[in-house]
């Protein structure tokens, strides 16, 4: 069976390295030829652990190659993974354009049986306009078939996210689909669970949507804890010691940013109201999660009044550790309201600086991008913790304490120890922590 991956983004690139790796010949294909031609010469165009060596192994094995001739990988594939982007639009729906080229560029190159099976997350009932697109577009009698496996893979971990999944969502609408994606998942088959398709695509969103209520929900209770003497962080500790509710993904602190909770959440939100289903719920976990740069910039002033012409370090500016992907970081409007005050700040991430240059261009003034932690705190009013990437646990702080203008760290993401940053002489602010 042949395989073709359609779009070499954070999700193609690792779906195409991970089904080559279980053993089948897989065609990655992308409309960029300069993305192509970098990725044949075994160059990873984005941050994500492990990928490299995946990508490399099945290249060198010959069961994977890449090309930006479309028609040709689709004429030549049995199986069809869409994974283009379906970014957000302004109304919160998603922009399903790509979705549609592709969707037309199968109708003209079917040239037999084929499913097409949607990787991206899409919305509740795609499937149906892509089958309409490929049917009213396709120039022979050819059959085909849409399915959906929606992917759960989170950037950092994507690799083993892919090669040992929780669970594997096929939804499917024929016995013939479901035998092709059943055999193509033969590897993991005891994690496969087999449904319908608007049912593995909401699965996705759900999903995604539930885990981002769940973080807005420990933030709201931070926002309580700040009013009392509780500690956010044994309120999380205390709370998910019942299974039921368990202990993942109940740190409070900045938020979620990334390329998929902000807009998944508010493309289930503009779903449901779209089908006449009132999405309150999930419109506030939403505002919880926009207002926490508030709360945190709310504890930058008060530590330091007036923020013009300070200069503050900021470190951290991934959406998250071990990638450098910034869309939706909360470093963006941080560091957005830092400038707008009239700061200077001094910028460190161990991946993300080029991303975040593309936003914040380096300018002498205002703007300096670091090589180290400490070279940000160089002269310092304040330090704030933005992404909490391992390397920074193990900071010199007396270094620092030396370094800064000021001793005053404000902790985004409850990384440290506030005893042991107080003893140290520091004036340490972080979230829901007496
Ligand atoms: C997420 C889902 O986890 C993954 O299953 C899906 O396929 C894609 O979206 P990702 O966005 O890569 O993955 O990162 P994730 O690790 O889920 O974190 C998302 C955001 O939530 C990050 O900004 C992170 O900082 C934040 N977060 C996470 C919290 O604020 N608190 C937590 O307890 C956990």
């Amino acid at each position: 069976m042949k395989i073709a991956v359609i779009g070499t983004g954070y999700v193609g690139l690792v779906t195409a390295a991970g089904l080559a790796e279980f053993g089948h010949e897989v065609i990655g294909a992308d409309k960029v030829a300069d993305k192509i031609r970098r990725i044949n010469q075994g160059e990873v165009p984005i941050f994500e652990p492990g990928l490299d060596k995946l990508l490399a192994a099945s290249l060198k094995r010959g069961n994977l190659r890449f090309t930006h001739d479309l028609g040709q990988t689709i004429q030549a594939a049995d199986v069809i993974f869409v994974c283009v982007g379906t970014p957000p639009q302004d109304d919160g729906s998603a922009d399903m354009s790509q979705i549609e080229e592709v969707s037309r560029m199968i109708a003209e190159n079917l040239n037999g049986y084929k499913v097409v099976v949607e990787k991206s997350t899409v919305p509740v009932k795609t499937s149906l306009w892509i089958k309409r697109i490929i049917s009213l577009y396709k120039k022979t009698d050819q059959t085909f078939d849409v399915a959906s496996n929606p992917e759960f893979l989170r950037e950092g971990s994507a690799v083993s996210d892919f090669l040992n999944p929780d669970r594997i969502i096929i939804g499917v609408e024929t016995e013939r689909a479901r035998d092709y994606l059943v055999k193509i998942y033969d590897k993991a088959k005891d994690r496969v669970f087999v449904t319908n398709i608007d049912t593995a695509e909401l699965i996705k969103h759900a999903s995604n949507s539930f885990l981002a209520l769940k973080i807005s929900y420990i933030n709201l209770i931070s926002n309580l804890c700040e009013k009392t003497d509780a500690d956010v962080e044994q309120v999380a500790k205390g709370m998910g010691l019942d299974p039921r509710i368990g202990g993942l993904f109940l740190r409070a602190g900045l938020g979620y940013g990334g390329s998929c909770f902000p807009k998944d959440i508010k493309a289930l939100v503009k779903i449901g109201e779209d089908l006449g289903v009132n999405m309150d719920l999930l419109r506030e976990a939403d505002r919880i999660n926009f207002d926490r740069i508030r709360v945190y910039m709310e504890k930058v002033r008060k530590a330091l009044w007036i923020l013009k012409d300070k200069t503050i370090a900021v470190l951290g500016l991934s959406f998250k550790p071990e990638t450098d992907d910034i869309r939706e970081a909360p470093s963006i409007r941080v560091i957005k309201e830092l400038l707008t005050e009239g700061a200077l700040v001094r910028l460190y991430d161990p991946e993300a600086a080029a991303n975040m240059k593309t936003v914040f261009p380096e300018d002498s003034a205002r703007v300096t991008y670091c090589r180290t932690p400490l070279d940000a705190t160089e002269g310092a009013h304040a330090l704030l913790l933005i992404t909490e990437w391992d390397e920074f646990r193990t900071l010199d702080w007396p270094a620092i304490r030396r370094l800064m203008a000021n001793p005053i760290v404000v902790d985004g993401r409850n990384m440290f120890d506030p005893q042991n940053l107080r003893g140290l002489g520091f004036e340490y602010y972080s979230i829901g922590r007496a």
